[in-house]
């Protein structure tokens, strides 16, 4: 009998090992509706992300796409009304060829007719490690220009549920002719 429950066991710990060996966690009703029954006794726990967000517009493959502007954005020095739609790579290093953790992943529009600044509505969508599969979402006022912007996180799935935090971003390399930039980011976010 005590051997049959072993085996058992093992059965248990195989089925569940499978799944998360790709870090994704169950995304199905059942497992999220367990998730918020177990919440109260959940602890929230801080994770910090940093990672190099590519931001290709000129290239034979752009990973930001202009999809709208307005007649008056290209005598505008702010680009005012410009709107790009982007699915950026995230890596680990700042060469393109560092490994990519995720992808950011949404729309920023030149919201200033005084400087250049964005407003960031983004998801960034993880594919690695035990964040394989979970997403957190930004949406934020980014000046390019300035040394750091700030921009809250205001939720996620997976493995960041009811995630809130702080993403700071930094100009790590840009070129005015190619608009082409890499950007460091600093995640800081709240979790279960
Ligand atoms: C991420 O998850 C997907 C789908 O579950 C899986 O196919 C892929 O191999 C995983 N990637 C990594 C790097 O774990
Ligand atoms: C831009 O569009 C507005 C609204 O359609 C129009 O009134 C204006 O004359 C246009 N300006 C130019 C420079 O084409
Ligand atoms: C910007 O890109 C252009 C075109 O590729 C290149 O000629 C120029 O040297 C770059 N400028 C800087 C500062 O890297």
């Amino acid at each position: 009998m005590r051997a049959l429950n072993i085996a058992m066991l093992w059965w248990v710990v195989v089925i569940f090992a499978v799944p998360l060996a790709h870090g994704s966690i169950d995304q199905s009703p059942k497992a999220v509706e367990n998730w918020f029954k177990r919440l109260p006794q959940a602890k929230e726990k801080l994770t910090k992300l940093h990672f190099y967000f590519h931001d290709t517009v000129t290239d034979k493959n752009p990973t930001a796409i202009r999809v709208a502007q307005a007649n008056i954005t290209s005598k505008s020095p702010t680009r005012f009304g410009e709107t790009l739609v982007v699915d950026d790579p995230l890596t680990l290093g700042p060469e393109p060829s560092s490994k990519i953790i995720g992808h950011a992943q949404g729309i920023y529009s030149s919201v200033s007719k005084e400087e250049r600044s964005l407003i960031m509505i983004l998801n960034l969508v993880f594919n690695d490690g035990k964040f394989n599969g979970s997403t957190l979402s930004l949406l934020g006022s980014n000046s390019i220009f300035h040394e750091y912007r700030e921009m809250p996180i205001l939720g996620g799935t997976g493995v960041f549920r009811f995630a809130r935090g702080i993403a700071t971003a930094k100009t790590y390399a840009s070129n005015t002719t190619t608009r082409n930039a890499v950007v460091e980011y600093h995640v800081l976010v709240l979790h279960y």
